[in-house]
């Protein structure tokens, strides 16, 4: 397999093995699951993510004792049962209307507001233009090829010569957390080329917080997380190839391996990130900053699953990477920001990494990062369960 790999990632196909153990669905997990059916058990966590995002409600406000341990997920409430409807009414929009595309979602109608708003605010209407961007992008007339943008890229890390003696890499940090939650952690990240990748957090004991772990050995992909529906399992669907396409581009000397169809949507802005000097202050106000102008490229990862990377015009270096997976209901985003570039024998490595999900975010603060060392084969197993 691994030589397959090293052939030429485009003609890879999913090994055979990968397809008879049949993932489980989410139906037959949950007790209660009446329409999202037939998708995997993230896709549907995914899709809980997109409800709440979508209604602006918490978990709790669907879910009786959602957040504490009388948790009762299977029971229905009214608020659950209106959007089983509001499922359906999505499904069949889409089908009547766009052929089955998805076209309307709940944050279509929603926008973070339980009842959607049925008249445009005259403010709005003569405020400023909507910063709101499309999910697919398509290459922009005007615009440079890709390929211009991943060369500058490839570039400002050290050269593609030098990137492609890139075969592993092994680092150590600290969780930073967001709001002085979830920060303290102790933070070890395993790469190993092609394919690779484990990030691995241990909390100190007096935190009350269990160990954080993600891993993605090849082909097989697990979570653990300690406070969560379900603490400790294997990766499917839409979760499965995002961990890929992490590990695949810790190693971006394959970029245009692994993204492919690559197209340039128009510049736009996103807000400095905070950089190793501003690290208190990052903590308190994160996401204050000046704006920097980026190029905006997209390309299909595996499955298809689109790939939003925006790179920094004045620098080359990669900023930020939104990945979608894939649900009945809408996409699901997860974004990686990238900072604090710093030099490694030769080649720059972002020593920060800002991570947001639907349901939380995280950042991690490296302070050392060692390549081409060997890794122990054990780092990519399957994370053991303290309890
Ligand atoms: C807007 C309402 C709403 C919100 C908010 C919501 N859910 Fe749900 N949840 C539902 C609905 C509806 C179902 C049943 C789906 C079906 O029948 O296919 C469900 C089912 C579930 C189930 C399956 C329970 C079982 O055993 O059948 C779990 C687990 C779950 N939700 C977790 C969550 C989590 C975690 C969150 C917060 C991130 C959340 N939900 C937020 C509406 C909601
Ligand atoms: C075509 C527009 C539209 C879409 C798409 C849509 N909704 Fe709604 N939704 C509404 C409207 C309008 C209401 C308010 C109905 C009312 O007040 O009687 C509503 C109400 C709700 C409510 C009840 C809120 C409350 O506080 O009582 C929930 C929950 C909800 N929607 C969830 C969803 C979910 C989940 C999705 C995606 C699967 C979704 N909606 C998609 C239009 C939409």
């Amino acid at each position: 397999m691994r030589a397959v790999f090293a052939a030429g990632l485009a003609a890879f196909l999913p090994a055979p093995a990968a397809a008879q153990d049949k993932p489980k669905m989410a139906e037959e997990v949950f007790k209660n699951v009446q329409v999202l059916k037939g998708i995997s058990v993230d896709d549907f966590l995914g899709t809980m993510g997109i409800m709440s995002a979508a209604v602006g409600f918490d978990c709790s406000e669907c879910h009786i004792g959602a957040g504490t341990d009388k948790v009762d997920w299977a029971a229905d409430t009214q608020k659950k049962i209106v959007a089983r409807r509001m499922v359906t009414m999505v499904a069949n929009i889409n089908r009547e209307n766009f052929s089955g595309r998805q076209m309307v979602t709940c944050w279509s109608c929603h926008h973070g507001r339980d009842r959607p708003a049925t008249s445009p605010t005259l403010e709005i209407v003569y405020g400023p233009p909507s910063q709101e961007t499309d999910d697919v992008l398509t290459q922009m007339p005007g615009q440079p090829p890709a390929d211009q943008i991943i060369d500058k890229y490839l570039q400002a890390l050290g050269g593609p010569q030098k990137l492609a003696t890139l075969k592993s890499f092994a680092a150590t940090g600290t969780s930073v957390g967001f709001g002085g939650f979830g920060g303290g952690g102790q933070v070890e990240i395993y790469a190993k080329f092609p394919d690779q990748r484990a990030t691995l957090i241990k909390f100190k004991k007096e935190t009350g917080r269990g160990d954080s772990d993600r891993v993605y050995n090849g082909k097989t992909g697990w979570i653990k997380t300690p406070l969560a529906v379900l603490t400790d399992y294997e990766l499917t669907g839409s979760e499965l190839d995002g961990a890929r396409l992490d590990a695949e581009l810790s190693f971006p000397a394959q970029i245009k391996q692994v993204l492919t169809q690559m197209r340039v949507g128009l510049p736009a802005s996103i807000s400095d990130l905070p950089g190793p000097s501003s690290q208190t202050a990052s903590e308190t106000k994160e996401g204050i900053g000046q704006d920097r102008p980026v190029n905006v490229v997209q390309g299909n990862g595996p499955h298809g699953m689109l790939a939003t990377l925006y790179f920094d015009q004045k620098s080359g270096l990669l900023l930020r990477m939104v990945r979608y997976g894939r649900t009945p209901i809408g996409r699901v985003p997860t974004q990686i920001d990238y900072s604090d570039y710093r030099d490694v024998d030769g080649i720059k490595l972002p020593f920060r990494l800002t991570f947001a999900w639907l349901d939380g975010r995280d950042a991690i603060q490296l302070n050392e990062v060692r390549i081409n060392v060997p890794i122990d084969p054990s780092k990519f197993e399957r994370p053991r369960s303290a309890n």
